[in-house]
């Protein structure tokens, strides 16, 4: 088949923006074939760009030619349609479609060009395997909800973009062949070629760049940025993702909060139409561990966790007492109404609770004259009785308990509050729930290295009241730090840094950085801190997972165009390759594999 050009033909409309209005205009529509259907001697495409689709019909009566021209057309193949608008004859009018009154009836085609048959239909959501659609991205992109995310995903770029510079940020690229910026990650490298033997490091955020803009005295900084962790891959990370990356100067927390506050309400209003709550509502990071066993709490339900380590420390129950004589707690949830649960159902939160570190699951069900659970005979009826009253156990609730460690006990309950949330459908979908996690410890002890990591980064300010406790006390020190969270996602992180020389060094100094180590790693930023760095503070979210959540996707491939795979590898391009020996010489590289 010939396949025709462009010549001067200029496609008038994009194939969504027809309407009754427009009938009797001509019209020259250029796209993609979704399908073609020939019926009662008319041909019918629909015609399909990232606009919309619309009808085009060819008749043999307007041009046998052009007709028997369409015969040959088929899915996918890029067509050029020259014709005019009609309305559709009654009872043909198709409502799905926003064209849908018209179509166009053509009296002149090109083929701009063929298609293969693609391995998976383009025109509906039908679930096809990811590594299938990775591999053909440039086929999953032409599917509606790829391209409806990526729509929204510019367009909350351009709303962020728009408030931030209303509001005096101004967007300042930093370099992405730096050296080393910590962030919790490892670092993908770049083996330079004029320095034999030295690399780059991508950075794992602008952090320091960021820090020295305000030493600079840009003030308000901005950035939508890509950011590089080799790190463990999950739903919601990649190892190049995007942030909204902030920084301001003269600020202290709440002026950052307020600020973001700000820009996450235009979003959500913009976007979504949905206005947001503020001030949005702040824990501590204590509170939040403790009642909700995680960091980054789901607030749009409760069942909290309750503590009952002092009621159960009377009981003659083996399991519990070994664990708090090691110093452990016990901690329980009230599973509203899952007293109807049966064994069966109950051992499988047993397994989920092992799943996450703890030993087993305790139970009791709260019924009409009493309790009954299998470990209730170590216990005195009126110690039930208190715990029953302090988990507000009503009849037909299920209690479930947990003893360990504390870090144990919160993960596991928090987690199987998750999961039980989900099964018993008590998430209100389509709600929005920010919340500010604060007062995160400063630091924590990293028992496989034997010495202090910073919870954030070791940027973080302590807070000024507990800045004494830094030498003796280290895990005590709470940081000027802030998390922010949506429906249980961590969507942004960020702090208040520290501006004078002298205490970040002696940070530097209790993560286990020695002076020489910290000058070889850090010295262009202590140097800098010496020459009059201002106050500053900031944050950065993770565009990637706040556009998932605007979406209601299910993962944060979902909104990038060219995602990698859990392994990091780019099914497309075959990313990461062997390179050719020549150019492994001229970078100084020996690979010994
Ligand atoms: P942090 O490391 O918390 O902070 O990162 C900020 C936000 O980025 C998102 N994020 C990711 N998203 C996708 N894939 C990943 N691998 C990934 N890692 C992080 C998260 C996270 O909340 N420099 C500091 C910010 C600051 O202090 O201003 C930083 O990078 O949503
Ligand atoms: P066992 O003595 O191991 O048979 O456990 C008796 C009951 O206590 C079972 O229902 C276990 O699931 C539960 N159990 C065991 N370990 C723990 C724990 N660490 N926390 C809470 N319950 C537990």
């Amino acid at each position: 088949m010939t396949v025709d050009v462009l010549g001067d033909w200029r496609r008038t409309h994009n194939c969504g923006e027809l309407r009754r209005k427009d009938a009797g205009n001509p019209a020259v529509l250029m796209g993609w074939v979704q399908r073609r259907r020939d019926h009662g001697g008319l041909i019918f495409v629909d015609l399909r760009d990232r606009y919309g689709v619309v009808q085009v019909v060819f008749n043999p009566d307007i041009d046998p030619q052009v007709h028997a021209k369409a015969h040959s057309i088929r899915g996918e193949y890029v067509i050029a349609a020259h014709g005019k608008v009609a309305l559709r004859p009654q009872g043909t009018e198709n409502p799905r479609l926003a064209t849908g009154e018209i179509e166009v009836m053509a009296h002149e085609l090109k083929i701009l060009n063929e298609s293969k048959t693609p391995p998976f239909p383009i025109e509906n959501e039908a679930e096809v395997a990811e590594n299938v659609r990775l591999r053909y991205r440039y086929l999953d992109l032409r599917r509606r909800r790829l391209q409806e995310n990526l729509i929204l995903r510019h367009r909350v770029s351009k709303v962020a973009r728009d408030y931030l510079s209303s509001q005096g940020f101004l967007e300042i690229e930093t370099p992405f062949l730096t050296r080393s910026t910590p962030e919790g990650a490892r670092d993908y490298l770049v083996p330079s070629r004029l320095t034999p033997g030295g690399f780059y490091a991508l950075p794992q955020s602008p952090q320091l760049f960021k820090q020295l803009l305000m030493i600079s005295g840009f003030d308000r900084y901005f950035q939508i940025v890509k950011c590089f962790r080799d790190e463990d891959l999950r739903a919601d990370r990649q190892p190049e993702f995007t942030q909204i990356d902030v920084e301001m100067s003269f600020v202290g927390a709440e002026d950052v909060q307020e600020c973001m506050e700000g820009m996450l309400e235009t979003i959500f209003s913009e976007i979504l139409g949905v206005e947001l709550k503020r001030p949005f509502p702040k824990m501590s990071y204590q509170d939040a561990i403790s009642r909700y066993g995680s960091d980054r709490p789901d607030i749009r339900f409760g069942m909290e966790l309750v503590d009952v380590t002092d009621l159960v420390s009377r009981s003659q129950f083996q399991v519990f007492n070994q664990m708090l004589d090691r110093g452990g707690i016990v901690k329980g949830m009230n599973v509203k109404g899952g007293g109807g649960r049966s064994r069966k159902e109950i051992d499988g939160l047993v397994e989920v609770a092992k799943v996450y570190g703890a030993g087993g699951l305790a139970w009791i069900k709260v019924e009409a004259e009493g309790c009954t659970s299998p470990i209730d005979k170590f216990f005195r009826p009126e110690d039930l009785q208190e715990i029953t009253i302090r988990m507000e156990g009503e009849h037909g609730d299920l209690l479930i308990f947990v003893a360990d460690r504390a870090k144990v006990v919160h993960e596991t309950l928090g987690h199987l509050r998750l999961h039980l949330a989900r099964e018993m459908g008590l998430i209100k979908e389509g709600t929005y729930q920010f919340l500010w996690v604060v007062d995160f410890p400063l630091l924590e002890y990293d028992e496989e290295q034997g010495r202090y990591a910073a919870v954030h980064h070791p940027f973080t300010a302590p807070k000024d009241e507990d800045v004494a406790q830094l030498k003796d006390a280290p895990l005590e020190v709470r940081a000027k730090a802030y998390d922010i969270v949506l429906n249980g996602a961590e969507i942004g992180g960020g702090s208040i840094r520290n501006h004078r020389g002298n205490i970040q060094s002696l940070i530097f100094d209790i993560l286990g950085i020695g002076p020489e180590e910290a000058e070889e790693k850090f010295g262009f930023l202590l140097e800098a801190l010496d020459y009059g760095a201002p106050p500053h503070g900031g944050i950065a979210f993770g565009f990637d997972r706040l556009v998932m959540l605007l979406c209601g996707a299910e993962s944060i491939r979902e909104v990038i165009p060219f995602p990698k795979t859990q392994k990091a590898t780019c099914l497309l391009t075959g990313a990461p390759t062997k390179v050719d020996i020549e150019q492994l010489k001229e970078l100084h590289l020996d690979i010994k594999i």
